[in-house]
């Protein structure tokens, strides 16, 4: 299996999702370690539940990007991770960091990219009329938001829809996406040619998914 660390800022919830797909013995990655950038995240105590180890790397303890990058870098390879994956992670990587890890650090992200970066980006899709919304896990590169798609799912944005239920609605997508995404690549069966992830042995989404 291969060993993931992943990074968190908050709730944990897309963490969760992956530590329930590891408990399987048969799913291809297991969680070796969780990193969370503030000291308070709920996300640390469903490591702990779990039995995966935990680290605190709090970024206002560090002067500058650089060294915190450092610090995260060494503790995902003390711990032997090959796949980092970033869920509710809202901390921006330099370059250098997201270069090391290129191939191998997924993210996973509340809209359908390429629309909608940044923050808010539920109720980006609301104010901008969109009737179709959903989640992506994508590849990091050094642009934000930007790296090649591995997988989407989509969802209705309801008339009455608020930065909350929408945000809902997503959220449950999210937890059944990223574990399957996690898989593919943890298997070997993700190729990268140019700006495109492609599955290997996968003929259409509905495959993909089941
Ligand atoms: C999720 O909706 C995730 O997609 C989003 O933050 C939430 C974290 O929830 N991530 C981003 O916006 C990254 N830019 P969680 O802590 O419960 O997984």
């Amino acid at each position: 299996r291969k060993r993931v660390g992943v990074l968190i800022s908050g709730r944990g919830s897309n963490l969760q999702s992956l530590l329930d797909a590891a408990a399987d013995p048969a799913y291809p990655a297991e969680i070796a370690l969780v990193i969370s950038n503030r000291p308070g995240a709920y996300g640390l105590q469903r490591a702990k539940l779990a039995g995966v180890p935990t680290a605190v790397i709090d970024h206002k303890a560090f002067p500058d990007r650089e060294s915190f990058d450092a610090a995260v870098d060494a503790a995902l390879r003390g711990a032997g991770c090959e796949i980092v994956c970033l869920a509710g992670f809202m901390r921006i990587f330099t370059p250098g960091f997201a270069e090391g890890w290129a191939g191998r650090m997924l993210n996973i992200h509340p809209s359908l990219l390429p629309s909608f970066i940044g923050l808010h980006v539920q109720r980006q899709a609301i104010e901008a009329g969109a009737t179709i919304a959903g989640c992506t896990v994508h590849f990091v590169t050094p642009d934000l938001d930007a790296g090649p798609i591995l997988a989407q799912a989509a969802v209705p944005v309801l008339p009455d829809d608020t930065e909350d239920s929408l945000s809902a609605r997503i959220l449950e997508q999210e937890h059944r996406l990223y574990p399957a995404a996690l898989g593919w690549l943890a298997a070997g069966r993700v190729r990268i040619v140019g700006n495109r992830a492609l599955v290997d042995g996968a003929t259409a989404a509905g495959d993909l998914l089941s």
